[in-house]
């Protein structure tokens, strides 16, 4: 090869090579800068136990998604709040841009809402509330109003027994509670017990730990028909304890529902729930809705654009009976 030809070729190299490194530098800048526009988003999450829960959880996974420019990282903290507090510590370490928390219950939160406050992270609190001495630790909350609920189940059976005529009647309420210190567990406990001081003529047969969850439930109030406790109200803190107090009665050939010897009254309004209050089963299913992910992506958009978000926003809620249910309306909703 001539001297020449060869001076050409190494220049078409050194050229190509150039435009290879320069189109990897850019491309790699690039990359870069799309990471810094996406919103880091930490949450961290109770746990799953219950049909409610997992909507909760999809909720916000279906929303914080990379092309809405997000970027989720999630913790399951099966229902300890110790491992909530280590994914909070972990979100201040990897200086996440907002915090989401689903507390599992309401105190026990100052030291560590501290570690993220000085660190300069916003945290948005979703689900059950949280209790501080300082209500600067979280920039807002968003969920449901507990205590309503309880309320609304109490006044529904109220109405009903007066309806069939027993509003003097003795009646027998097994109370089954969710997780102890939770808002949900608080303020459902609240209602019934407003409503166990107005009537004398209710008496609380028992009160039980359900933990939210089937299996538990189920084999607490199996325990208590095997004892014999006498029973004309199950009050059931969320539809996965509904499910499990109506397996054990119906194994131990005690009916319930609408046209049952005991009543079951419910909460969340899960498909699963109302596809029993439909079939009978389930008296009363009060709504609990889990579907955050879209309202905490509305409040992580008013503070990007340097707006205050309402300190509390609570979701409205209803509930559900036979009477106001059909099989559309169950296919209709989203969890
Ligand atoms: O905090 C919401 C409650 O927690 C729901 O009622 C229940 O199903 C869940 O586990």
């Amino acid at each position: 090869m001539k001297q020449s030809e060869n001076r050409w070729k190494i220049l078409a190299v050194c050229l190509t090579l150039t435009a290879v490194l320069g189109g990897c530098i850019s491309s790699e800048e690039e990359t870069q800068d799309n990471e810094k526009d996406m919103i880091v988003v930490g949450f961290s999450e109770v746990g799953a136990e219950s049909d409610w829960r997992v909507a909760n959880t999809e909720s916000m996974r279906n929303t914080f998604v990379e092309e809405d420019g997000y970027e989720l990282m999630f913790e399951d903290a099966k229902q300890k709040q110790d491992n909530q507090i280590a994914a909070i510590r972990n979100y201040i370490l990897q200086e996440v841009d907002y915090i989401v928390l689903a507390p599992i219950v309401e105190t026990g939160w100052d030291e560590v809402l501290l570690e993220a406050k000085e660190a300069h992270i916003p945290v948005i609190v979703v689900d059950r509330m949280i209790s501080v001495a300082d209500e600067s630790l979280y920039t807002a909350w968003v969920g449901s109003d507990f205590r309503a609920e309880g309320d609304m189940a109490v006044e529904w059976l109220e109405e009903k027994l007066k309806e069939q005529g027993r509003e003097n009647e003795e009646i027998q309420i097994v109370h089954v509670q969710g997780t102890e210190g939770a808002s949900a567990q608080l303020g459902r406990t609240a209602g019934l017990e407003a409503g166990l001081k107005k009537h004398s003529n209710w008496k609380l047969a028992a009160r039980v730990m359900g933990e939210f969850t089937q299996a538990k439930t189920y084999e607490v109030i199996l325990d208590l028909l095997e004892k014999g406790t006498e029973m004309d109200v199950i009050y059931c803190e969320n539809d996965n304890s509904a499910f499990g107090a109506i397996q054990a009665l119906e194994e131990k050939g005690v009916s319930c529902g609408t046209d049952g010897d005991v009543m079951i009254i419910s909460f969340d309004a899960t498909r699963a729930g109302l596809t029993y209050c439909l079939e009978g089963k389930i008296n009363l299913d009060v709504e609990c809705n889990p579907l955050h992910g879209p309202r905490v992506a509305s409040i992580i958009a008013q503070l990007e654009k340097g707006e205050v978000p309402d300190k509390q926003w609570f979701v409205s809620e209803t509930y559900f009976t036979k009477e106001n249910l059909s099989q559309d309306l169950i296919d209709s909703r989203e969890y």
